[in-house]
């Protein structure tokens, strides 16, 4: 995604918080092949931490999109450590959306939930329009 924004001479500014949920060395690699672009600053931080979130708006004033990826993933894992769910799905989505609302010249927010989100619904294929408010897990209901 970022490379594709690059090649078409967006600017962009990455933030990822290197969770080990998944192999951070992958992640590390990935960073690796952006760096070298003068369109590509990276702020290593979580999306929950308002105040460096927050200051985005001042350090890069022309920010107009969001494209929001960053989340804690795992249905099972849900069970588990409820926590990090609510803490990076809510309240990073929420810190999300309030950066938003500090740029002057926003317009676009691309955020991806899950189909999870459609619970045990057995029709396919699923729609946006379809119910979200029987989630089967906290992953589901966070997404
Ligand atoms: N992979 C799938 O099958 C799938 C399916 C449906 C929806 N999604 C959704 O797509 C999005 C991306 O998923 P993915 O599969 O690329 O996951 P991923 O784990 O590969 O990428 C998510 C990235 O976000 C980072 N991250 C996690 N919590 C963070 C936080 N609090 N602050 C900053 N960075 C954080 C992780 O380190 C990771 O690099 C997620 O919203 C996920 O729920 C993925």
């Amino acid at each position: 995604m970022t490379r594709a924004l690059l090649a078409r001479g967006d600017a962009v500014v990455g933030t990822d918080n290197f969770s080990d949920y998944y192999d951070p060395r992958l992640k590390f690699a990935r960073l690796t092949l952006l760096q070298n672009d003068k369109n590509f600053w990276f702020v290593q931080a979580d999306i929950t931490d308002r105040e460096r979130m927050l200051a985005l708006a001042s350090q890069h004033d022309d920010l107009s999109s969001i494209v929001h990826l960053a989340a804690q993933p795992g249905v099972v894992h849900s069970t588990i450590d409820p926590y990090i769910y609510i803490q990076a799905n809510v309240m990073g989505h929420l810190v999300m959306l309030e950066l938003a609302r500090k740029c002057s010249g926003f317009n676009h927010l691309v955020y991806a939930s899950s189909s999870s989100v459609y619970g045990r619904n057995r029709k396919i294929p699923f729609s946006a329009a379809d119910r979200v408010d029987q989630p089967a897990s906290l992953y589901a209901a966070t997404s």
